[in-house]
């Protein structure tokens, strides 16, 4: 159960909102629980972090280890902070940064060198889905973008399937759709690097994840976890998403 808090909250409200996460989500040891604040947050969500199980994860990663790259943050840098994930190819760094399949795959690499978990994001516009585009777009982003690690590097990975339609929107792919994406998703995993790979895979699902939703979504068999944005601010809201 990831959330992506996008560039929102200071160090301040980063250990104000641990203090009140932290006990709702003490007993929850069903899942995983990463959160992943800016840059700026991230030594400061470790230290509130510390002690419970919950890890902590930056937005993105450079590909590089050091070196003249203005503006990014690399992995030993981020595991020097304490931080054991990183967000990689979230639509939102597609969008407005130029991030590409093929920068995608480098950060991914760059995560794994350094030993962090790349959480790498792909998904379809609503023009895709709209013109029956779907599987071929993600299938086209998986091919440039994931298609390219080796299998140990694969075995790694968390996969989040985030149609951009449904991030921020308030529109929620129907469970049945995420389910059936997840499924396309699979069978691309399973082409690729075999079907021990797609059965052990973690494919989370992204887009307008609430505390209502949480439960149908997460009772679909194919959604193995949630990505979270505007709902993993706010610490009750998160937790009732983790406790589903
Ligand atoms: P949202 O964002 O939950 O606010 O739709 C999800 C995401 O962008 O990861």
């Amino acid at each position: 159960m990831a959330g992506n808090w996008k560039m929102y909250k200071t160090p301040a409200e980063t250990v104000a909102f641990f203090e009140k996460f932290r006990p709702l989500v003490e007993n929850s040891s069903h899942c995983e629980i990463v959160i992943c604040p800016s840059f700026t947050n991230l030594q400061a969500a470790v230290g509130a972090a510390k002690g419970s199980a919950i890890q902590v994860g930056a937005q993105n990663v450079a590909w590089a280890k050091e070196g003249a790259f203005t503006g990014e943050v690399s992995g030993p840098m981020l595991n020097a902070v304490g931080a054991s994930h990183a967000i990689v190819g979230h639509s939102e760094r597609r969008q407005y940064f130029n991030e590409t399949d093929e920068t995608v795959l480098k950060r991914t690499q760059g995560a794994l060198e350094f030993g962090l978990t790349p959480i790498v994001c792909i998904g379809e516009v609503l023009a895709d889905r709209e013109s029956g585009r779907t599987e071929a777009v993600l299938a086209g982003q998986f091919q440039k973008g994931i298609a390219g690690l080796t299998e140990q590097q694969f075995a790694k990975i968390v996969i989040a399937y985030e149609p951009v339609w449904a991030i921020g929107t308030g529109k929620t792919a129907t469970p049945e759709i995420a389910a059936e994406t997840h499924r396309a998703i699979r069978a691309q995993v399973r082409e690729k690097f075999g079907k021990d790979a797609a059965d052990s895979v973690r494919i989370l699902y992204g887009g307008s994840v609430k505390p209502d939703n949480a439960k149908v979504l997460m009772g679909q068999p194919e959604i193995d976890g949630v990505l979270v944005g505007g709902a993993a601010l706010d610490p009750v809201s998160f937790a009732s998403i983790v406790n589903f």
